[in-house]
């Protein structure tokens, strides 16, 4: 059931929600979760069938204009997408202000906010010509940003986009060519990197996608937002999870070291949670952890790769789902699961995981943000709260202060 508390509100009442468990904060014809049936459709299509026969760029189109591109739209919008990949050499530079040592996603949250540096004319957001371009330059770029955050982090020299290649062929060879050796992208690794990419471009009011709404319902310029959008991805109870799901792997190691953890997991005197596990809205199974537990196995087989990881990873979500704390709680596996093996797999280093999930999540969070300016009557994102505090109070002479 649903109650528009707007007339509340006029009347002076609010209602306390911390955590958003029961609070539409907008209306959206984006994304739907039917979270008790593992249902995920964007502009009503479903997830599964996006990932089996679409490609990022479509979904992107399809996000950003609420259907599909016909034959020419969508050569349009890849041509244009593909090539608008190079940054401005001087913010090239700012990467060398940035420690050796820094995490990609720390690099990110200060790049992409500079990006308003750069471009005036998006920061004119009333203008709906400059919104569309705005969101086109944050898909092209955002590649090429987080590749240059990688290189820089090893010490390599930053390799230059090729907009002959696809949007995840790009990515790959921005992050894995090196000078004077021939560089060609493995099919396998670029159908697995556009799957992942495509799994993860929307998720309707996450915590980032929510960032990025409330931060654009001030008037403040698209880079910030989503700026915004990639410090609260960071965070390992959401993008964070892959990361930390796959250092979790790794520090079981083996599956008879498996029922200590979930003993741990279980423990409310212990802050150890099964990372990849549980969702705000899926109650039943993630349907992306599906089609990725299935890219998973096949990337893995293509490559011939026996990682002792992945017997884990399966052993682990089999005893977790016959366990009746699990079970009660219906905690299942979510999309960072198995993405995390997938991107070992492919030789994507774990500190680069939540960079890879900023790039897919860019076009949910472009779409969210020019959904919101383009509805009218848009209105500026102002919670209440609860105070807890004293009322009243006079100060003492300091000199009498205890
Ligand atoms: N392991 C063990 N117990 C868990 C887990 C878990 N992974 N997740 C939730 N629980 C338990 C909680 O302890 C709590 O138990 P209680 O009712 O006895 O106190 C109950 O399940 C409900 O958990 P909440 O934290 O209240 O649920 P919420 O909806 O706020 O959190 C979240 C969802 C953050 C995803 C949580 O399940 C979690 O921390 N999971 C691990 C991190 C993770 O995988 N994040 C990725 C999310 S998907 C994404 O961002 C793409």
């Amino acid at each position: 059931d649903v109650i528009d508390i707007r007339s509340l509100g006029k009347a002076g009442y609010f209602t306390y929600d911390p955590g958003f468990l029961a609070t539409a904060s907008c209306e959206s014809a984006i994304t739907f979760i039917d979270g008790d049936k593992g249902i995920l459709l964007h502009r009503g299509y479903g997830i599964e069938e996006l990932a089996e026969k679409s490609d990022y760029l479509e979904v992107c189109y399809l996000l950003l204009n609420g259907q599909f591109p016909d034959q020419e739209q969508s050569e349009k919008f890849h041509h244009v997408i593909l090539h608008h990949t190079m940054i401005h050499e001087q913010l090239a530079k700012l990467y060398q202000g940035f420690r050796r040592d820094s995490h990609p996603m720390a690099i990110m949250c200060g790049v992409v906010g500079a990006l308003s540096a750069f471009y005036h004319d998006s920061l004119d957001v009333t203008n709906e010509t400059h919104r569309e371009i705005t969101a086109y330059r944050l898909i092209s770029k955002m590649p090429t940003l987080a590749a240059m955050s990688y290189k820089y982090s090893n010490g390599q020299p930053f390799v230059y986009p090729d907009n002959s290649l696809s949007y995840a062929g790009n990515f790959l060879k921005m992050m894995f060519a090196v000078p004077c050796e021939e560089f060609k992208v493995n099919p396998v690794l670029e159908r697995a990197m556009d799957k992942i990419f495509i799994l993860h471009a929307d998720h309707e009011q996450n915590a980032s996608t929510s960032t990025v709404r409330l931060a654009g319902s001030s008037g403040a310029n698209p880079f910030a937002c989503i700026a915004a959008g990639i410090a609260s991805l960071w965070g390992p109870a959401h993008g964070g999870a892959n990361e930390a799901c796959l250092n979790m792997l790794e520090e079981i190691g083996s599956v008879e070291n498996i029922p200590e953890y979930i003993d741990k997991a279980k423990d409310k005197n212990d802050p150890f949670r099964l990372m990849g596990f549980g969702h705000r809205v899926y109650k039943n199974h993630d349907p992306r952890a599906t089609v990725m537990r299935k890219a998973c196995h096949e990337v893995l087989d293509d490559l011939n790769i026996n990682d002792p990881l992945l017997d884990v990873a399966m052993e682990l979500e089999r005893i977790a789902l016959e366990d009746p704390y699990f079970v009660e709680k219906k905690l299942y596996p979510n999309v960072d699961f198995y993405s995390g093996l997938v991107l070992r797999a492919m030789g994507i280093p774990k500190s680069m995981f939540t960079v890879i999930f900023a790039i897919s999540r860019t076009i949910g969070w472009i779409s969210h943000w020019k959904e919101m300016l383009d509805q009218p009557g848009l209105k500026i994102g102002r919670p209440r709260q609860l105070y807890t505090g004293e009322v009243g109070l006079k100060i003492d002479d300091v000199k009498n202060r205890s």
